[in-house]
């Protein structure tokens, strides 16, 4: 073909084509099964945001006085525009979860010890990052629950030792939430967070290419007889592995679309300064560092209990950074990592408990025909039936 010769002589495509056809045929290791999709899931959910996003920006707009109204336009208006709303605001859901089960799945099947250790660590900032996107953005709407869960979040910033006050003026860009602070979150979650995660994403992607998926011998087996030797007998990665792939992939995106379908995003009244309403919590992957704060002491050796929180939420951080540096044993399969699998069982204990606990703080529930009202740090102050109306 004249044009594709034409082509070729100019940017040698026919030599990248047959290196990439090469590459792709590469087998995975024969233990991949649909848990090894969450990753390729996170990054469908990815996209499904930045589409309804973009979607989003053409109507929305970034000011305390029109934010909302702008919403209730979008809402009420614009065709379709509440589906896209509710698939932006689901997609948010759906994709911090996904990458809590894609580390999961990464930390069972021990993906993250060596030669994946730099994987790993760019992974825990993705995650870092996607939480970062979903706190941004849930100030945007700007009803009431935006406003106040904003204002409870941001007040983590004080109680940093030293700089607590130049910290929650930074983030809130005053001393109260506001204008400013509706700003810097556009400003980070439309500009600065995709920035800051495209690079990282690609480094992601490209490693896991580069290094393959990891296999179940051990690492120093690895080392020793080569990731291609072990992938033998394999499946090849394209196409038996990526319709695989697909597959999941779909699966996830309609259970997407059955979620914005059958409960759509709400909007709450527009934010209100003056009026506390009641209940107002974060939203349920920040519960557990949320509900964490309030079981701190008064003070302990001269520092205060709010600072003693804000500390006690950073070595959770560095322990995930550094976890392939923390666990060196060379054995990847989960039966034989037995302390590994019990330590990852506890996290999950206390943050799903963290998390119940925060969800029933200061909330009335009823059950079994009793009222059981919770108090702020989520026991039952009294079981008293009968059953009441809840607060
Ligand atoms: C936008 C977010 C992310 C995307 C799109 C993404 C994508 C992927 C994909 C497609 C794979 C290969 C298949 C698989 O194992 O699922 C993978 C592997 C991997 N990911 Fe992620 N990932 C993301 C976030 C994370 C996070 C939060 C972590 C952990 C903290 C992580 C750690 C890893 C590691 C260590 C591997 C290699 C696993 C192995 O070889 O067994 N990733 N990722």
């Amino acid at each position: 073909m004249p044009l594709a010769d034409w082509l070729d002589r100019r940017t040698g495509w026919r030599s990248l084509a047959a290196r990439a056809r090469a590459d792709l045929s590469r087998p995975v290791p024969r233990h991949v099964n649909a848990l090894f999709a969450l990753g390729t899931v996170a990054g469908t959910f990815l996209a499904v945001q930045v589409a309804t996003g973009v979607l989003l920006l053409f109507h929305y707009r970034a000011s305390a006085d029109a934010a909302h109204g702008s919403l209730e336009a979008l809402l009420s208006e614009v065709p379709s525009g509440w589906f896209v709303r509710s698939l932006h605001a689901w997609g948010a859901h759906l994709f911090v979860a996904t990458l809590l089960l894609h580390m999961a799945r990464v930390f069972v099947y021990g993906g993250y010890k060596r030669p994946r250790e730099l994987t790993w660590i760019l992974g825990s900032v993705l995650l870092l990052l996607g939480l970062g996107f979903a706190f941004t953005g849930s100030v945007l709407p700007w009803d009431q629950r935006a406003y106040w869960a904003t204002t409870v979040g941001t007040r983590m910033a004080e109680a940093a030792p030293l700089v607590g006050e130049e910290l929650l003026r930074l983030v809130r860009g005053g001393e109260e939430v506001g204008e400013a602070t509706l700003g810097r979150m556009f400003a980070l979650h439309v500009a600065v967070l995709p920035l800051a995660l495209l690079p990282v994403l690609g480094a992601h992607l490209w490693l896991v290419r580069r290094l393959g998926v990891s296999t179940l011998e051990d690492a120093d087996v690895e080392e020793r007889v080569g990731h291609a030797r072990l992938c033998e007998g394999g499946e090849p990665f394209f196409p038996h592995h990526v319709l695989q792939e697909a597959f999941v992939a779909n699966l996830a995106l309609g259970l997407l679309f059955l979620l914005a379908i059958l409960a759509p995003a709400g909007l709450g009244p527009r934010a209100d300064p003056l009026e506390t309403p009641p209940g107002v919590r974060p939203e349920w992957y920040f519960l557990p560092v949320y509900q964490l704060q309030k079981y701190m002491p008064r003070s302990l050796l001269g520092i205060e209990g709010n600072t003693l929180g804000f500390l006690a939420s950073i070595p959770p951080v560095l322990l995930l950074l550094a976890l392939p540096f923390l666990d060196r044993s060379p054995a990847r399969a989960p039966s034989r990592r037995k302390g590994a699998m019990a330590l990852g069982l506890l996290v999950l204990g206390l943050g799903g408990a963290l998390g119940v606990l925060g969800y029933l703080s200061n909330r009335t529930v009823q059950a079994f025909g009793r009222t059981f009202v919770f108090d702020d740090r989520g026991f039952p102050e009294r079981a008293a039936g009968p059953a009441t109306e809840p607060r």
